[in-house]
């Protein structure tokens, strides 16, 4: 029987689950979608039983597709920062609070200001506390919900609740542990001080292992729930956006990853853990022991263009599919003609961690159509990547060529606009478009000694695709971004005035 490997990734949209053998290679995946709410102008939140219907579901359809296999080990990785509230019984206590959820700005710098302001929380954790992370929304439920605060036993990302439910354990790994603003990353621990400085009971957190370690084994009613044999280990995993490195090959520096899901990041191996100086740009552990993760997150990119596609869709044009977009975009010349894309349609986080930002079309003229929009769009999500490149440039992070991966590496126009913006080439590797389930697989592969570590695991990937950069843009991009990196700090305080209650209720 054919030995597999098993990713299991719940993603924002959907689940994905993915069979790899122990070469690398893609035996079956399956994917389940399932919607978020928006209860509120700027909350998401999404039902868990979401997640583990879309696992049983995306698991089946895997091990249909694959026929029989022995599965070796299961790797874990899910859409970051999400807060699943359990009390004593391991019951879900409300729906959890999404990574891109911006409701709690006010607790993350009370956390700050209890850490004893910016400059002391980043030597305690190497991170600024972002809305978004998992720690400002333990304090939000602490401030706004305290009889379910009080009712709360266990605080766990969306895959360690996949992690719960399939073998028992209570635990995270290093990776999403960092996301949660309240981890030592350089000493990949808790940060107890902080923790406590914060107000957090520290016994609401898992414990806490390297990603690669065997965290528990699927129990009894999880071989029922996910018809997965008993006793397969389970492997810690990691964070999406972390995982996804290693997925596509990126743990050495001098290589960057850039990622166009529902977010868009631009990321880097590190060996050593080198701290933004203002805290914008993300620092995690590695999903391998000895390496960190620098990032920048944006909170709209594959995310901008489905609600470009959705805002068409409401014009009665819902024939039009991303390689519709893409095809028109491809009619726009670089610089779509002068229109520039701001992408905060949901706030933003790096390079301008605003939850009030908001998106813009600037420059539009009669003369625009759906072709410059569509362009615009697409480099207005690299352009903000562009942007970030800079803050890693300050902390002496370079790359010399981009690894591309997520749902927009299948616009080869989306991975030549990098290369043009970027001038170095873009390539794309195989399982890299599977995203941070292929990660996961890998990671789960470590776990069980079928590589002996991350340089192993990442030396299995082949390359399918190469950009090169087109120097006749170089200069019409770098005065398009000269531009757009001057539009946020012109309108912020604009956008932020648009939400007004009397404007936008
Ligand atoms: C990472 C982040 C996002 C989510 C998306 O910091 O917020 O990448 O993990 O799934």
């Amino acid at each position: 029987m054919t030995e597999a490997l098993l990713g299991i990734d719940i993603g924002t949209s959907g689940c994905k689950a993915l069979l790899i053998d122990a070469q690398g290679g893609v035996l079956a995946s399956s994917t389940a979608s399932y919607p978020l709410s928006q209860p509120r102008p700027g909350w998401t939140e999404q039902d868990p039983a979401l997640w583990l219907a879309g696992a049983r579901k995306a698991v089946a359809g895997a091990l249909e597709k694959s026929g029989k296999v022995d599965i070796l080990a299961v790797g874990l990785s899910g859409q970051m920062h999400g807060l699943t509230p359990l009390d004593a019984d391991l019951e879900v206590l409300r729906p959890a609070i999404l990574w891109n959820d911006q409701r709690n700005q006010a607790e993350c710098d009370a956390i700050t200001e209890s850490a004893g302001g910016l400059g002391t929380l980043l030597a305690h954790t190497g991170n600024r506390m972002l809305v978004g992370y998992t720690g400002g929304k333990i304090a939000w439920m602490k401030a706004h919900e305290s009889e379910l605060y009080g009712r709360m036993r266990h605080a766990l990302n969306p895959k360690d609740y996949l992690r719960l439910v399939l073998t028992g354990a209570i635990a995270t790994e290093v990776s999403d542990a960092s996301g949660t603003g309240l981890f030592d990353v350089r000493k990949r621990q808790w940060a107890d001080d902080l923790i406590a400085a914060a107000g957090i009971d520290r016994a609401l957190l898992p414990d806490c292992f390297e990603s690669h370690e065997i965290t528990g084994r699927v129990s009894a009613s999880g071989a029922s729930l996910f018809g997965l044999p008993e006793g397969t280990p389970v492997a810690g995993g990691g964070g999406d956006s972390v995982i996804q490195t290693i997925g596509s090959g990126v743990i050495s520096p001098g290589e960057l990853q850039t990622t166009i899901g529902t977010a868009g990041i631009l990321a880097a191996a590190l060996d050593e853990p080198i701290a933004c100086g203002d805290g914008r740009i993300q620092l995690f552990c590695n999903v391998c022991p000895d390496k960190w993760h620098a990032m920048g997150v944006s909170l709209n990119a594959g995310g901008a263009m489905s609600w470009f596609r959705q805002v068409l869709a409401q014009a009665g044009n819902d024939a039009l599919g991303f390689e519709d977009i893409v095809a028109a975009a491809e009619k726009s010349p670089v610089g779509a003609r002068g229109l520039l894309f701001l992408p905060y349609l949901n706030g933003e986080r790096c390079p301008h961690p605003d939850p009030q930002a908001r998106g813009a079309f600037v420059g539009l003229t009669a003369r625009h159509g759906l072709a410059d929009m569509s362009r615009s769009v697409m480099e207005g999500v690299v352009h903000a990547f562009y942007e970030m490149y800079a803050l890693m440039g300050e902390m002496g992070v370079n790359g010399e060529i981009i690894k591309a991966s997520g749902g927009g590496v299948r616009a080869p126009l989306w991975r030549q606009i990098q290369a043009d913006m970027f001038g170095c080439d873009v390539v794309t590797t195989e399982g890299a478009a599977e995203g941070a389930a292929f990660g996961a697989a890998l990671v789960a592969g470590m776990g069980a000694q079928v590589w002996q570590d991350g340089n192993e695991a990442a030396g299995v990937l082949r390359e399918l695709t190469r950009e090169r950069p087109n120097t006749d843009t170089a200069a019409p991009y770098r005065r398009a971004h000269d531009i757009y990196r001057a539009l946020y700090p012109a309108l912020s305080s604009s956008l932020a005035a648009l939400g007004h209650p009397q404007l936008d209720g």
